[in-house]
């Protein structure tokens, strides 16, 4: 059977990956950033997966004001890094799952959520920037990814709570196919940013590291924060921050089973506007 075997966590500002591609990793500015993501990059080697789950918001690349699915489930074969303005990364090509992902969309939907399939789509920062923290710039891919898209940019967004149920079904789904694979979710974006009105370069260091004490040891109190409080206290843009809860819903301490192993936590600011946060939970 698949399972899912860990979880990650992680922000996606589109500036890392500039200075990735870039070649500027080791300036003092991106130093201490990229730092963070050293124990990662080999625990990803020593983790290898079958696929990813990787839930991440697209930022008006591929779903423009004129269609915002809330939820959205990519079933295709592969993705290409989108044009964001400068050109696409230089990146590798992204190859789907579409026979798990299918599964999951049918066993999800059945479960009452309702998911947009997705068969042709770019990918943006917000999916590229995760996989290069994880994974360096490898000539491909580890595995397959499969594209979870969540609308955290036009409201109304969903709640932390339905992301967090919604999490719990795709952990069912996941468990009921019937080939050995096995399976990370990656919930992405956030932590506090805030990029435009009065408020913009808001960021919030308390909020930040007590939400990762919550999704570490109190998922359900995670679940139950208002997504006011997210506006409020992470700014506009912390609101992605709901994508995490996914991925924590899929954990087995979540369907009753043991409390996941915090293999590294990492937590720097500045990154951009954004407050870098990072976590990576193993199912024991
Ligand atoms: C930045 C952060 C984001 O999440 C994003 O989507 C775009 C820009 C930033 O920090 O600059
Ligand atoms: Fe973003």
């Amino acid at each position: 059977m698949a399972r899912i075997t860990a979880s990650v966590y992680t922000s996606h500002v589109p500036a890392i990956g500039a200075a990735l591609d870039l070649g500027k990793t080791q300036e003092a500015y991106w130093q201490p950033v990229f730092k963070g993501y050293d124990f990662s990059k080999q625990w990803m080697k020593d983790h290898k997966p079958d696929v990813i789950f990787l839930v991440f918001n697209d930022h008006a690349t591929a779903f423009s004001l004129e269609m915002i699915p809330t939820f959205a489930i990519g079933t295709a074969a592969e993705y290409q890094p989108a044009d964001e303005g400068w050109g696409p990364r230089p990146v590798p090509k992204v190859y789907g799952h579409p026979e798990l992902a299918s599964h999951i969309a049918q066993s999800v939907i059945q479960q009452d959520f309702d998911l947009t399939i997705v068969n042709k789509m770019d990918v943006d920062h917000g999916l590229t920037v995760p996989l290069s923290l994880m994974c360096g710039q490898p000539e491909a891919w580890p595995c397959p990814v499969i594209p979870f898209a969540v609308n955290v940019v036009q409201y109304p967004v969903p709640s932390g709570r339905r992301c967090y149920n919604l999490g719990k079904a795709i952990r069912k789904a996941v468990d009921s196919f019937d080939k050995d694979l096995n399976v990370q979710i990656w919930g992405t974006g956030g932590m506090s940013h805030q990029l435009q009105g009065p408020r913009a370069g808001l960021i919030n260091k308390a909020f930040d590291n007590a939400f990762l004490d919550k999704l570490i040891d109190n998922p359900e109190a995670a679940a139950d924060i208002p997504h006011i409080d997210y506006v409020r206290e992470a700014g506009s843009e912390g609101i992605e921050l709901v994508m995490w809860l996914i991925a924590r819903g899929a954990m087995d301490d979540v369907a009753g089973g043991k409390p996941p192993k915090v293999a590294h936590r990492f937590y720097h600011v500045p990154a951009s506007n954004t407050a870098v946060g990072h976590l990576i939970l193993e199912n024991t």
